[in-house]
């Protein structure tokens, strides 16, 4: 039987490499649609987690992990010798940048390299990280037939990006459509058949270069966006009466041709922010500046100084010194809902005020429970009331729908907003100084 047979007979198995937010759902929807799954990951502690029936991924059922877990449809390991014994192995290792945000896809060819120790004829590779386009035919496909067998005929390989939004509540990996482009035609139908499985709509193109460039320009598309109203939101801040998240929702009432970004103190995460760099620096190899890209990290980038100058204008305003002024940050995770810290803008605005003198910083946030800023290791404090009424200044950071923004407003002196969060506070809003309305 050919692979795409047994694909379509459901007779098939899958192994996931790199159990992270993307690995760990995807090979938990595979064994929940039966389909035996083995997810490796080069963390033993990971592995230890879920060997022990657990789960370490917030948006996952802790149920269902245990329960794929229990039944054996899903195996954790670290040993990537039983890699032969699965059809399709997936890639969902991190694509990072280095200090000076060049691509670092340094995971994704040790991943090859494990996944060419152990090829077998037959198999489908499938590469889900975000990178730069020529990543799956110029960089993984040189290592997958080094040992001699040939893409297309001995194995498969495509890309197909991921696009899941932890946090999401209505879209996740079965209703998102995804995207999958094969080295040949041949490698492009079997891994579309294999996403199929457990995504209703699969759209195929020609290449894994157009897949690679397609995930690119939705993250960059977002970048520009968001740094679009980051500026409108500091010009506003300048002109004073006009508030830039009232402006947005205006627009959006507009049917077509428009869709809402609203501004904030920066981005963060694994994607928006590092995938636009991946571009920017591949276009530099043709000769080719990617402004937009530029000039949207720019913009991007400089928020959360500018959300460290609100901070410090507040203080200056008031009798305490900065050194001395107790600055409580309300969510330091990423976004809203999540318990993802990386590059998170929090996190930044938290490291200027360390940097400028601000000696008693603390935060909340249900899902972090601990933060390095620059050296120093903060604890999540409980929230209370109390400790909103201690704050010289209350700034929130990320939105979580868990806070109680009366309450943050009832009970601070001063309240920075940097997400439109107390939109609903009637009580008390003359201590609201909120980004992008002119009283920043
Ligand atoms: N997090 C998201 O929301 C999201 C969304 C879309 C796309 N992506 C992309 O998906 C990719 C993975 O992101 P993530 O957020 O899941 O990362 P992650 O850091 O959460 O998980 C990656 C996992 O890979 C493991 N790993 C690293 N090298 C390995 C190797 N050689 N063999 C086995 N395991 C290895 C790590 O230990 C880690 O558990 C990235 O390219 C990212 O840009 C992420």
């Amino acid at each position: 039987m050919s692979l795409l047979e047994q694909i379509n007979q459901k007779q098939f198995s899958v192994a996931v490499i790199g159990l992270g937010y993307v690995g760990l759902p995807l090979a938990v929807e595979f064994a929940k649609a039966g389909i035996p799954t083995l997810g490796i990951d080069v963390d033993p502690e990971k592995i230890a987690t879920l060997n022990r029936g657990e789960n370490y991924i917030q948006d996952l059922d802790s149920g269902v992990v245990g329960g794929v877990l229990e039944n054996g449809t899903l195996r954790a390991s670290t040993d990537e010798t039983l890699l032969p014994n699965y059809d399709i192995i997936y890639i969902c290792v991190p694509t990072p940048f280095s200090a000076n945000k060049d691509p670092d896809i340094s995971y994704v060819l040790q991943a090859a390299e494990s996944v060419q120790r152990n090829l077998r004829d037959g198999q489908c590779i499938i590469l889900k990280s975000t990178t730069f386009p020529n990543t799956t035919e110029g960089h993984v496909q040189p290592i997958l037939e080094r040992g001699g067998k040939k893409v297309g005929t001995d194995f498969y390989l495509a890309f197909s990006p991921e696009r899941i939004d932890p946090g999401n509540k209505v879209w996740h990996t079965a209703n998102t459509p995804i995207v999958v482009g094969g080295v040949t035609e041949e490698c492009t139908r079997i891994a579309a058949a294999a996403n199929r499985v457990i995504i209703e709509k699969v759209v195929e193109v020609s290449s894994p270069k157009v897949a690679e460039m397609e995930k690119l320009l939705e993250n960059i598309f977002r970048s520009v966006n968001i740094a679009l109203v980051n500026e409108l939101a500091q010009l506003c801040d300048r002109m004073g009466g006009v508030n830039i998240w009232e402006v947005v929702e205006a627009a959006a009432t507009k049917p077509f041709g428009f869709m809402p970004f609203f501004p904030g103190p920066g981005i963060g995460g694994h994607c928006i922010l590092i995938d636009p760099y991946y571009l920017s620096w591949q276009a530099r190899q043709y000769d080719f500046v990617t402004n937009f890209i530029t000039l949207a990290a720019e913009v991007n980038e400089s928020m959360p100084f500018y959300v460290q100058r609100m901070v410090i204008r507040q203080i200056a305003n008031s009798t305490v010194r900065l050194q001395d002024a107790k600055i409580l940050i309300c969510g330091v995770a990423f976004k809203r809902d999540v318990d993802d810290l990386r590059h998170s803008p929090a996190l930044r605005v938290m490291e200027l005020l360390k940097q400028d003198g601000a000696a008693n910083l603390c935060y909340v946030d249900p899902y972090i429970p601990t933060v390095d800023v620059h050296g120093t290791v903060l604890h999540a404090q409980p929230y209370s009331d109390q400790l909103i009424a201690d704050s010289d200044v209350v700034v929130i950071t990320t939105d979580h729908t868990n806070f109680d923004y009366e309450a943050i407003v009832r009970n601070a002196k001063v309240v920075i907003d940097t997400r439109n969060a107390t939109k609903h506070v009637r009580q008390g809003r003359e201590k609201i100084h909120l980004l992008g309305s002119g009283n920043g």
